[in-house]
């Protein structure tokens, strides 16, 4: 097995001590082997940290943390500054997943100079392996240059969520013969244009499944089916951290809001009926001390 391969690292999970740092080589080769890509999101050190130890292949530090954890109604107000912030705790916490930064809006539309830019900027400030961006043929100028730099870059069609005031909301693509026609063909330009790998965000599973099979680069799917050559989700909605609505296309694999609600009101009930702090989680002194003690301050 090559040095970059990551086949055996993936079913060691959560008794994983340490394993190679995943390389987008390793991407091609899974997607060669018809092995699947796991992906999820972090934007903190210790859920970092957790996902690294269960083997997951790969970490998003998502534009996501605008909704999830800064509570914004869309990724559109979150800042270069504040991705930057949050990709320096992921990379404290992982240390084996390729790290993708994901551009947040206006880091890297208004042409290809600024995107190269901010794009270094995750690699020297941030502490990722490679950055995302969104759109298709738009960008291919920006990929190139990014690319040019030998920065990797993983593109982003389908939902696309910085575009949704375009978009008319948070609603599926490539339903129509016609879009299906211009997500292949922008699948097809990333790829000319030097994208190692391509989200493709709530797109049918059809059109997923036949864009994996002709473009050479892996797919990374959420809400497109089980026809791509891997899969990312937001860490937050497979936590269950919300009571809010979550998509469609979201397995909930464990329900933390409850679990912290419980554990928040019972803390508050502790302290308040005087059951918390008990003798076990408080500090002794010993008597002579607190003799001396009385002694020094009559
Ligand atoms: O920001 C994000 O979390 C994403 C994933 C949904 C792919 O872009």
């Amino acid at each position: 097995m090559s040095t970059t391969t990551i086949s055996a690292t993936t079913s060691q999970h959560s008794t994983s001590t340490s394993r190679k740092k995943v390389t987008t080589l390793a991407f091609r080769q899974k997607k060669e082997r018809g092995e699947p890509i796991t992906m999820l999101t972090a934007y903190d050190y210790p859920t970092a940290a957790a996902i690294d130890k269960a083997g997951i292949d790969s970490i998003l530090v998502g534009d996501s943390l605008a909704m999830v954890v800064l509570g914004y109604e869309n990724t559109l107000p979150v800042t270069m500054e504040e991705m930057l912030h949050h990709a320096r705790a992921v990379a404290r916490g992982a240390k084996s997943a390729l790290l993708v930064g994901d551009m947040p809006f206006m880091s890297y539309q208004v042409n290809a100079e600024e995107a190269l830019r901010n794009a270094g900027r995750f690699l020297q400030q941030g502490g990722m392996d490679a950055v995302k961006l969104e759109g298709g043929r738009e960008r291919a100028d920006a990929v190139r240059a990014i690319v040019g730099a030998g920065i990797p870059v993983m593109g982003h069609l389908g939902l696309t969520p910085q575009s949704i005031h375009q978009l008319g909301g948070f609603r599926a693509q490539g339903k129509t013969a016609s879009a299906a026609k211009r997500l292949f063909e922008d699948a097809q330009i990333l790829e000319e244009a030097g994208a190692f790998s391509l989200v493709l965000e709530s797109v049918p599973a059809r059109l997923a499944e036949y864009i994996s099979r002709h473009v050479s680069i892996p797919t990374i799917g959420i809400g497109a089916g089980a026809g791509c050559d891997g899969q990312v989700l937001v860490t937050h909605d497979l936590l269950g951290l919300f009571d809010r609505f979550t998509p469609k296309f979201v397995k909930k694999y464990a329900t933390l809001y409850e679990v912290m609600n419980k554990a928040f009101a019972d803390y508050i009930d502790e302290v308040e009926t005087k059951r918390f702090p008990a003798p076990e989680h408080t500090v002794e002194m010993n008597d002579e001390e607190w003799d001396a003690f009385v002694k020094e301050i009559k």
